[in-house]
């Protein structure tokens, strides 16, 4: 059961812009050594700014780190060990991307519905992120093997700011190229019912 859209209109849809886009995006894990402008930073900021949340509380915080001293200790101190993130030096800014704990969303709406919000913001504002930093050629890669309360000192973020992640951006290095997400995903007829 493959549901309403036949894959002839399926291919069709494959060349819409949101699509490339996604297909585009791939983890990144070597960047060249060509600075990333601020005004790029901005402008994929300025794309997550846009992102939607629950009641629109936006409880997303970033910290763009330039300073290479920085940098090294974030990943050194702040990543956890085991999966071989050496090659995060590389990148010539991480970006830390934290969620701000708040009673309303937090507390009240996920004690009530069981769903914790603001994780799904955050979700959402980092990919908005992601999608317009690879519009611009730049690569990323999110990081969530973190040690949240090393990097909060770090960045000298407060106690309710609770980093989850952090992005690596830079120029892709030349070299090797993986597969589009297009040929490493699911095929949707495994992820979807339609009732
Ligand atoms: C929330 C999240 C956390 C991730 N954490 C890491 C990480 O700590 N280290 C890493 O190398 N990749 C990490 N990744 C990247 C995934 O491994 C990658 O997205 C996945 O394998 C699919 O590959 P692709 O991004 O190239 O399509 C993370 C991705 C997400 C969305």
């Amino acid at each position: 059961m493959t549901g309403p859209t036949s894959d002839a209109s399926f291919s069709a849809l494959a060349h819409g812009w949101v699509y490339r886009l996604a297909d585009a995006r791939t983890s990144c894990r070597a960047y060249d050594d060509r600075p990333v402008p601020d005004e790029a930073i901005r402008y994929a900021l300025e794309c997550a700014r846009l992102a939607p949340s629950a009641c629109n509380r936006q409880p997303w915080r970033w910290a763009v780190v330039r300073k290479p001293e920085l940098r090294r200790r974030l990943i050194h101190e702040g990543f956890l060990p085991g999966l071989g993130l050496a090659w995060a030096e590389s990148a010539p800014v991480l970006c830390v991307l934290g969620m701000v704990r708040d009673l309303l969303t937090h507390r009240v709406g996920a004690g009530i519905s069981g769903v914790d919000y603001p994780w799904v913001d955050v979700g959402i504002v980092g990919e908005h992120f992601v999608l317009a930093a690879t519009e611009l050629g730049l690569g990323t890669c999110w990081i969530g093997w973190i040690r949240p309360r090393v990097v909060r000192r770090l960045v000298g973020w407060p106690y309710r700011v609770r980093p989850v992640a952090i992005l690596t951006i830079g120029y892709p290095a030349t070299g090797h190229t993986p597969l589009p997400p297009s040929q490493r995903r699911r095929p949707l007829n495994e992820q979807v019912i339609w009732l």
